[in-house]
């Protein structure tokens, strides 16, 4: 290699040489980058445009399809119902309901695009007046509302004037289309079981370590001002307050995590049934609304003192199944007559027939248990709902069905009364929200009934 080495002027002329094609190559180059870029460019236009033919004529086609199909089953034969709010109940299915009919169920929004949807159905707890399916079409279009849950998140429809934009509902309401008082009564072997029952005289013993009443709660702000009361019946009597609202006792450490969620294992009740007395206020006071505090009381034989539902009378398992704030209407009347009951045990024990003589004297109960008993599971309620509604449905098909607007009596949620006073407390705030919501109510119902 190293004799071949070129000499120093030799070495220039390469060099220019070098330069030159290094020039011509690099011309050359991007000329035929040019006229590839450009081929290149014609090339995929076509295709391009290939493509967007293809794409177009698939959209048409599958589009097309879509709807003979969806026209061809679901028009003619099986009406539509969409579940319009988002996550619930989330299944679709086509329910063959009684006497064989049949409806097509969507939780899918999409589809309102592709069917022409007989009855559109509202989960209230995330319904937005914002984003309805509008325009209403009265005459044309049934709307159905589900709601288990005090009204404290969609405050519009303790009024009427939302309320009457539905149909139809299925609430806790006695008066409800598909009516499920009963929801947190897991069972109604539960109100006469003594599996988690307490003798009294047992329960006596227990009171050199605890207080004779409990109160668990994590939710210390309510309409019912259920916090002010427990802290003047404190200022009477020794309450065992666990939860974070007056607290005033630790939560055994096997119940501290999460205990919100386990309020139902065996050891938890285990734990509440060893009270005499349990405080069970509600958060929201509704007819007909009665949740787990009373149920869980009277699951494990503890007496409720109960404040809630103004219709609570009538769902004890027997007359004296509860102390009612109405009966005794102070903190200090209260405390007196508890005092008599833990003097007396006769006296006690007449709260507790169901667990003592396992019996149930209010026949309204038993019927209720009787002739609906699919409202202690939730996901029956949802079947016996959409099932209703898709009867609805043919009867209006067969010119059958008369006028129905959901009123009042269906989700009766009165104005907050203050446990404390028993009277409408016009400093609490849930009070001035309610009066707010009727405004709201109002102009909801006429923006949504006039848009048509
Ligand atoms: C306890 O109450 C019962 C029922 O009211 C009554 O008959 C009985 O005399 C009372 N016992 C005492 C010791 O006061
Ligand atoms: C459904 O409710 C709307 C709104 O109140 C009402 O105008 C309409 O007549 C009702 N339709 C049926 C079939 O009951
Ligand atoms: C409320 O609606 C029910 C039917 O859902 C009906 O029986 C009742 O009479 C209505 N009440 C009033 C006050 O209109």
């Amino acid at each position: 290699m190293s004799n071949q080495l070129p000499m120093a002027g030799q070495t220039v002329i390469m060099c220019k040489r070098i330069k030159q094609n290094l020039w011509t190559v690099v011309f050359c180059a991007l000329k035929m980058l040019n006229t590839l870029l450009k081929r290149v460019l014609r090339v995929r236009l076509c295709e391009l445009l290939w493509c967007i033919l293809v794409f177009v004529i698939f959209i048409v086609l599958w589009t097309f399809s879509d709807v003979k199909e969806t026209s061809a089953k679901v028009t003619a034969q099986y009406p539509v119902i969409l579940w319009w709010t988002l996550e619930f109940p989330g299944s679709s299915t086509t329910r063959t309901c009684s006497n064989n009919i049949k409806c097509h169920v969507y939780s899918d929004i999409e589809k309102d695009k592709y069917y022409s949807v007989g009855a559109y159905l509202f989960y209230a707890s995330n319904i937005k007046f914002k984003n309805l399916p509008l325009p209403r079409k009265p005459k044309d279009v049934i709307w159905g509302l589900y709601h288990e849950e005090s009204p404290r998140n969609v405050e519009e429809l303790l009024h009427e004037k939302a309320l009457s934009l539905f149909n139809f509902t299925a609430t806790f309401s006695r008066f409800s289309n598909v009516p499920f008082p009963l929801q947190h009564l897991h069972s109604f072997e539960d109100i006469t079981s003594t599996t988690y029952f307490v003798k009294t005289s047992i329960k006596n013993t227990y009171l050199k370590d605890i207080s004779p009443i409990m109160y668990l709660q994590s939710d210390c702000e309510t309409s019912t001002e259920r916090d002010a009361y427990v802290q003047e019946l404190m200022k009477v009597i020794d309450v065992d307050s666990y939860g974070s609202c007056l607290n005033n006792k630790e939560l055994p450490s096997k119940f501290k995590t999460d205990y919100l969620n386990n309020l139902n294992e065996d050891e938890f009740l285990k734990f509440i049934a060893r009270y005499k007395f349990v405080v069970a206020f509600e958060n929201g006071a509704c007819n007909d609304y009665i949740t787990e505090k009373f149920w869980r009381a009277i699951k494990v034989g503890t007496v409720p003192i109960y404040f809630g539902s103004p219709t609570i009378r009538d769902w004890l398992p027997n007359r004296k199944s509860a102390i009612l704030l109405e009966d005794f209407p102070t903190p200090k009347i209260l405390h007196k007559h508890i005092e008599q009951l833990l003097n007396n045990d006769t006296l006690y024990e007449e709260y507790l027939e169901h667990k003592t003589i396992q019996t149930i004297t209010n026949d309204r109960l038993v019927n209720e248990y009787r002739d609906r008993p699919y409202q202690l599971d939730g996901i029956k309620v949802i079947e016996k709902f959409e099932c209703f509604i898709c009867e609805k449905l043919h009867e209006k098909m067969n010119n059958q069905i008369g006028v129905n607007v959901v009123n009042k009596s269906h989700y009766d949620c009165p104005k907050p009364i203050s446990a404390l006073s028993l009277k409408v407390n016009p400093e609490n705030s849930w009070v001035y929200s309610w009066e707010k919501a009727e405004i709201d109510a109002a102009k909801i119902y006429t923006e949504i009934m006039n848009g048509d």
